[in-house]
């Protein structure tokens, strides 16, 4: 255990690169003085080298979607990355670390005689280390870029800077909601314990922000958070029918009720189940969903029709890190 503990430190202090004279200062040498192995040193420097551009390359490739099998290149940049990393370290235990027996037993390792013991084995073992300079750059660099390489995809948590796009939506006041097939809903047309999904009128359907889930509650069930008081449009309610959690589409309504596991109707994501409370401004009641649906504003116009009063109160879709805290213009 104390032995294991002396090349520990022996290790950490040659790779910090602790001293550069060489074998002390006088004292009687441990190891036998060698020549340095340019070889190995090349070799090492080498692998480190081709450590780092494979770590660069799994970088670049992360970087560009557009890469066919981008997968598989990841896979194979960072398996090469490792490979050329631990094959250096190898290179480096074997050929470069001086290996040396001591029979006689060490005394306890807090004896500073211990300590000074270790710090000459080390010093004169990185004699026999020509480019100890070099070798450390190329530690570093490698040990840098594999690094940089394992926080890369961290950026796949969502954007946080440039998010102004995720709050644009099609809806503006007074835009008609219409079905898929372009026709104008009307207020009659929703029915209490039936699921509608609605469309802004004129725009593109598929982007993320367009569909809506329109469902008819009674109004003494009605209880929206004061911020969103006046949402509804005589007990009608619309939301985004994409799902907060991963941005699939709310697909179910759970009506009718079974008590009294099913107090209340609710809106159900099909993916993994994240229900939310058309009641009460889109809460999440269960699932893995971390905020409510956003909520649309809605009007019944002259004519009996449902128009938007404005945009969602919340940024539409999955909860990016970037969109939590903001709200839509
Ligand atoms: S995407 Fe809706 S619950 Fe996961």
């Amino acid at each position: 255990m104390a032995r294991a503990k002396d090349w520990i430190i022996a290790g950490l202090v040659l790779l910090l690169g602790r001293g550069s004279g060489g074998a002390g200062d006088g004292k009687r040498r441990l190891i036998q003085r060698r020549p340095a192995s340019d070889r190995a040193e090349l070799v090492v420097l080498l692998l480190l080298g081709l450590s780092s551009l494979s770590a660069i390359g799994f970088i670049v490739v992360y970087a560009f979607d557009s890469i066919a099998a981008q997968t598989q290149y990841l896979g194979l940049a960072l398996g090469l990355a490792l490979l050329f990393f631990a094959a250096a370290l190898v290179v480096t235990g074997k050929e470069l670390v001086p290996e040396e027996e001591l029979v006689e037993e060490y005394p306890p390792p807090e004896h500073p005689r211990d300590q000074e013991t270790v710090e000459q084995l080390v010093d004169e073992g990185v004699d026999g280390i020509s480019r100890r300079g070099l070798l450390k750059l190329g530690l570093l660099g490698a040990g840098g870029t594999l690094g940089l390489a394992a926080l890369v995809p961290a950026l796949s948590f969502g954007p946080a800077f440039r998010i102004k796009e995720l709050f644009a939506t099609p809806w503006r006041k007074g835009r008609l909601l219409v079905d898929e097939a372009n026709r104008p809903w009307k207020a009659t047309d929703i029915r209490e314990a039936d699921f509608y999904t609605a469309f802004p009128a004129g725009a593109d359907k598929e982007l993320q922000g367009s569909p809506l889930v329109l469902v008819r509650l009674p109004k003494d069930r009605l209880a929206l958070p004061a911020d969103l008081a006046g949402y509804d449009a005589d007990g009608i309610v619309a939301y985004s029918k994409i799902c907060t959690h991963a941005g699939c589409a709310i697909s179910m309504y759970r009506v009718p009720l079974f008590q009294p596991d099913e107090p209340s109707p609710a809106l159900v994501c099909p993916c993994h189940y994240s229900t939310f409370d058309p009641a009460k401004g889109g809460t999440v009641l269960f699932g893995p969903a971390g905020r409510r649906l956003p909520m649309l504003p809605l009007q019944i116009d002259a004519k009996g029709y449902l128009r938007a009063k404005g945009n969602f109160d919340e940024a539409v879709g999955p909860s990016w890190w970037g969109v939590r805290n903001r709200k839509p213009s």
